[in-house]
């Protein structure tokens, strides 16, 4: 089947969903191929914590309604290190805030309004390809998206094609050798993540720093725990029963003041690795690059979903601006626009994690200074009001 559209877009993630949403509310047509079901997409456990501004962005074009009765507002988090702990005020430092509401519900949010608005989702759509995006200018033949759905081959010509397929797409990997440069680092640690049928043991989210390792204590819902323990990043699941991972969020989130980790069922286990990765530049000819597909953060400054939002909200201005005027330049500096604000929460993502997590090529000497910046970071107001400005959310630019 021979389909046509402005915007092709690959991934029905939050990157694909939110930018199919954003160019709908400016009259700008587009068609989302995901190669998985709604169901898997919805049902895959992944971050929880929205900067306000993803929250308003949400709120402001009509994706709110849930996130509003549902979503736990924050005003803080709680540092812990040497059995105490320490709270970094957002409301003081920054007068904004984060929400608790899960990534699968953002997503299942998007589904329902794109549907309700007649979106055009394709939904295990297999075998995608993208072609003929090469060419920046107008004068090549028009980008292409082939994919087999209902066992029928399709081919959707677009005027651009918007790269929202993740980490492991065919849409960075589409573009020629040589075009783009990685820079990777990867973390010699990852998390074990466990979802806990066991109402939050803090009001807000605790970053534990520990001689055991790192762990954090967040959540899903008012009964709903999600907890972190840093681990090996090949660890095999199979050797941590509940009880052994109780026991170290026990050790690992003790205090001096008698605190005490309610336990409960665990529903959801897993291992995920830690890495820093960004491309450049995030575009090439007619195909755009957002959110996991561009870049990956390392979890500890729950950046992933809001630099992906980040991401198509500036995509989205840009198709905004040439669909109107017939102007390429926001188009043209999309790359360069993204990778200021991905950079820098790259540094933020990279700065948290490597205060708060043991190394094993570190010494003494380095766990002193670990912990001195921790002291820092929760004594001195300056360095306590560069953590909150990045942690809710630099300002968009
Ligand atoms: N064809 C079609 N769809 C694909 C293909 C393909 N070849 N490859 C991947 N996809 C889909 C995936 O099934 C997924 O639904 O693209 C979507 C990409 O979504 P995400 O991986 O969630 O990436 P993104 O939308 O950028 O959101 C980033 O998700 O992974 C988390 O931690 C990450 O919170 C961050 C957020
Ligand atoms: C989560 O709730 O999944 C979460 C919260 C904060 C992080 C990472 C993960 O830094």
């Amino acid at each position: 089947m021979k389909l046509e559209t402005q915007v092709g877009i690959v991934g029905a993630g939050p990157a694909g969903l939110i930018l199919s949403h954003l160019l709908h509310l400016e009259g700008i047509d587009s068609v989302v191929i995901e190669s998985r079901s709604r169901q898997y997409v919805e049902e895959r456990v992944r971050a929880g914590l929205l900067e306000q501004g993803t929250v308003e962005l949400l709120k402001e074009t009509g994706a709110g309604a849930r996130l509003e009765r549902e979503g736990l507002t924050h005003y803080g988090i709680e540092l812990r290190f040497g059995g105490r702990g320490h709270r970094i005020d957002f409301k003081e430092l920054a007068n904004r805030s984060v929400t608790i509401y899960p990534q699968n519900k953002v997503v299942a949010d998007l589904f329902d309004i794109r549907f309700a608005a007649k979106g055009r989702i394709f939904l295990e759509a297999a075998d995608a390809s993208v072609h003929d995006f090469g060419d920046a200018g107008s004068r090549g033949p028009k980008p292409k998206i082939r994919f087999v759905a209902g066992g029928e081959p399709h081919e959707l010509t677009c005027d651009y094609i918007a790269g929202c397929d993740g980490f492991h797409g065919i849409c960075r990997p589409s573009i020629p050798e040589g075009a783009l440069t990685v820079y990777d680092r990867i973390y010699p640690f990852g998390w074990l993540g466990i979802l806990a049928e066991a109402p939050p043991s803090a009001e807000e989210l605790v970053y534990a720093y520990h001689e055991r390792g790192f762990s954090l204590l967040s959540m899903r819902s008012p009964t709903i725990s999600r907890l972190y323990i840093q681990c090996e990043p090949d660890e095999n699941i199979e050797e941590w029963p509940d009880e052994r991972i109780w026991r170290e969020l026990h050790a690992r989130l003790e205090t001096t003041d008698g605190w005490h980790l309610t336990e409960g069922p665990i529903l959801q286990k897993g291992v995920t690795g830690m890495r820093s990765f960004v491309i450049e530049p995030m575009q090439y000819g007619r195909m755009f690059l957002a959110g996991d597909a561009a870049h990956i953060v390392p979890p500890t400054g729950a950046k992933g979903l809001n630099l992906a939002v980040a991401d198509v909200r500036v995509m989205a201005d840009a198709f905004t601006q040439f669909y109107k005027s017939g102007n390429q330049e926001a188009l043209d500096n999309y790359s360069r626009k993204c990778l200021r604000r991905v950079w820098k929460v790259q540094r933020f993502s990279w700065w948290m994690t490597s205060m708060l997590h043991l190394f094993h090529t570190d010494n003494a000497f380095d766990q002193r200074r670990q912990l001195a910046e921790l002291d820092y970071v929760t004594s001195s107001r300056a360095a306590a009001q560069t953590l909150a400005e990045n942690y809710v959310g630099l300002q968009m630019e």
